[in-house]
């Protein structure tokens, strides 16, 4: 069996009375790209934090590469630092910063490599998404969303991680932007061997990218498989997801034409 990379274990999450999860099994394996979907406010977000553990689960346990993130030893986060890269939905970019610095960040954090250094690792990675070396002393407010998207991912990638979060990669740029992101995105999780957990909403990135998808409805894990298995799932809320008109049109167009035969 393929070694699980993140696994959830009977998972709830609670705010107050709100249950949020219920009983979430899920396992990631080492090097594919699983999709998270699921309806406005289903807890795709959450889900996400818990793998990150920056929520607790009010019962069940989340293990990253094979270890408990609440257990009884609290150097885990620390030790997870450099091994996983995250894309938050919300502020890409710290606004006050530079490009250079924004993606800078989390390796001076490391506090162990000089200048010098940092500055060939910082061009290093913008040259990997794209981004033209003169852009490099722009302020996020002078980009477009598609570079800020790519300079937020330079600096998720910083610390050459593992395992890389995206949560709605794609939101928000339009259809040309978003198809160049998308093949960015699928090359690098070829180049550097990454495990990739993405929250997305957007039909075409999801059937572009996912090696499985997880359907999150009514606070469960409706089903977790491969695009063929989930299309062929009978349940309402599957069908509307994916045969409603958007989801005809990105089925037609990628790989998934097969599915509406
Ligand atoms: N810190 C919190 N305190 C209280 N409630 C929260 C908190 N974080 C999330 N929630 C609630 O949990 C539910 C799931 O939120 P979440 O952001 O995970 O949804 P989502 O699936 O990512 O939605 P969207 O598609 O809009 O991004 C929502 O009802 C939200 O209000
Ligand atoms: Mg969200």
């Amino acid at each position: 069996m393929a070694e699980h990379v993140i696994e959830m274990k009977g998972l709830w999450t609670q705010f107050g009375d709100h249950i949020v999860h219920r009983d979430i099994d899920l396992g990631v394996c080492r090097g594919e790209i699983m999709s998270l979907v699921g309806g406005s406010g289903s807890g795709k977000t959450t889900l996400l934090r818990q793998m990150l553990g920056l929520e607790r689960p009010a019962r069940g346990e989340v293990l990253i590469f094979g270890e408990a993130l609440h257990g009884s030893d609290p150097g885990i986060m620390r030790r997870l630092r450099d091994r996983r890269g995250v894309l938050f939905q919300e502020g890409a970019l710290f606004s006050a910063l530079t490009v250079f610095d924004n993606v800078a960040l989390p390796l001076r954090e490391l506090r162990t490599l000089d200048q010098g250094l940092i500055h060939d690792l910082v061009m290093m990675k913008l040259r990997m998404v794209g981004i033209e070396p003169q852009h490099a002393d722009k302020m996020p407010a002078e980009l477009s969303g598609g570079m800020v998207k790519r300079i937020a991912l330079a600096r998720a990638l910083a610390l050459e991680p593992e395992l890389l979060f995206l949560d709605e990669p794609t939101a928000g740029l339009d259809p040309d932007r978003s198809e160049s992101f998308v093949t960015l995105i699928r090359e690098l999780h070829r180049e550097l061997n990454l495990t990739v957990v993405m929250v997305t909403h957007d039909l075409d990135t999801l059937v572009a990218l996912s090696t499985r998808v997880a359907v999150l409805c009514e606070q469960r894990l409706l089903i977790v498989g491969t695009l063929d298995e989930v299309v062929a799932n009978a349940d309402p809320f599957i069908c509307n997801f994916f045969m409603g008109e958007r989801g005809r049109r990105a089925l037609t167009a990628g790989k998934g034409a097969q599915y509406l035969a």
